[in-house]
């Protein structure tokens, strides 16, 4: 910010949406769709009384403008904050502004974007500390599950997986992506509500389908061969155990698949419905809505493309 004294820098970072579990691979597999939310952070000298946080600036438009909370409770603040004190360093005092097209709890990654939002805007505003490793761990610590914010931070396909104490992650560029409907109902699912309804364990069967499901379904991204999809994003470990907290789920899922989408599934923790498809994006999306209307649902739909870039800084430091 030239010749405006107080201000130190501005940072505007724009994070993609996610699916994450793509049907097998829970906590696992996520992808980054073409759907953005915009975080714009300015850093400002320290006031010489500085009277707290709570004070300065924070705006959010669009999505969910009427719920977020704007102190430090916020996500994108509570994430400067952990990266911050992750490098050891202190955070200037920053206005923020959230610009959201990502809907909330509808399992399309708008709390990981928040979160990446937050932690891309802080590594830049402090010189860039971090490496991309660490702000994935900080990402994951403060989400839960690393699904959703790898895809955010790393775009493509993560496939995110246990390494010791932490998370290792790898990324991939869909070969000849296919494009992505969503079917998004008008009611929010909470992922924590979502994830109490899970069982502690599973029989085994059930997890050696979900093994080879998960794999084929990253080999499918890997190679092209996208008919796998059908019958590998058949899920057992969530899927089935949420159908009661997603009204047409499994409807909308066949409807998707007869109207001729390579694979559908639940994105996320839900409620939204991901297909998956070359063609027919029109059909797939009316058959998904209709397929929800017949059990009371009323659902948006959106055709997006699959996003292989991560969270961007798109207009760096002054
Ligand atoms: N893997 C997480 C879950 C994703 O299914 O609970 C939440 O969006």
């Amino acid at each position: 910010m030239n010749g405006q004294p107080g201000r130190l820098d501005r940072v505007c970072v724009r994070v993609p949406a996610t699916a994450a579990n793509l049907g097998p691979g829970f906590d696992s597999l996520g992808l980054a769709l073409g759907l953005f939310n915009t975080v714009e952070v300015v850093g400002l000298t320290p006031s010489p009384s500085p009277s707290g946080r709570g004070e300065l600036g924070h705006e959010v438009e669009g999505e969910s403008a009427d719920v977020l909370p704007r102190d430090e409770q916020n996500l994108v603040r509570r994430a400067m904050a952990a990266v911050a004190e992750r490098a050891g360093v202190r955070l200037p005092p920053v206005d923020v502004r959230q610009v959201n097209a990502i809907p909330l709890a509808r399992g399309l990654g708008s709390s990981s974007a928040a979160i990446v939002g937050g932690c891309v805007a802080a590594n830049e505003l402090l010189g860039r500390p971090l490496s991309q490793d660490d702000l994935l761990a900080v990402a994951v610590a403060i989400e839960g599950h690393p699904d959703n914010v790898a895809p955010a931070l790393l775009g493509g396909l993560t496939v995110c997986y246990a390494a010791g104490e932490g998370t290792g992650c790898l990324r991939l560029d869909p070969v000849d992506p296919p494009r992505t409907v969503v079917a998004i109902p008008d009611y929010e699912v909470e992922t924590e509500q979502a994830r109490r309804a899970l069982p502690a364990s599973v029989p085994r069967l059930d997890a050696v389908l979900n093994v080879g499901h998960a794999g084929a379904v990253v080999a499918a991204f890997a190679t092209g061969r996208y008919d796998a999809l059908r019958a590998a994003m058949e899920d057992r470990l969530h899927q089935p155990y949420r159908a009661h907290l997603v009204p047409g789920m499994d409807e909308a899922i066949r409807a998707a698949l007869e109207a001729g989408a390579l694979g559908a599934c639940l994105s996320g923790s839900g409620p939204t419905i991901i297909a998956f498809a070359h063609e027919r994006e029109e059909a797939i999306a009316e058959a998904m809505v209709r397929a929800l209307a017949n059990v009371g649902v009323k659902a948006e739909t959106k055709t997006l493309d699959v996003c292989l870039k991560g969270a961007s800084v798109t207009r760096a430091l002054s």
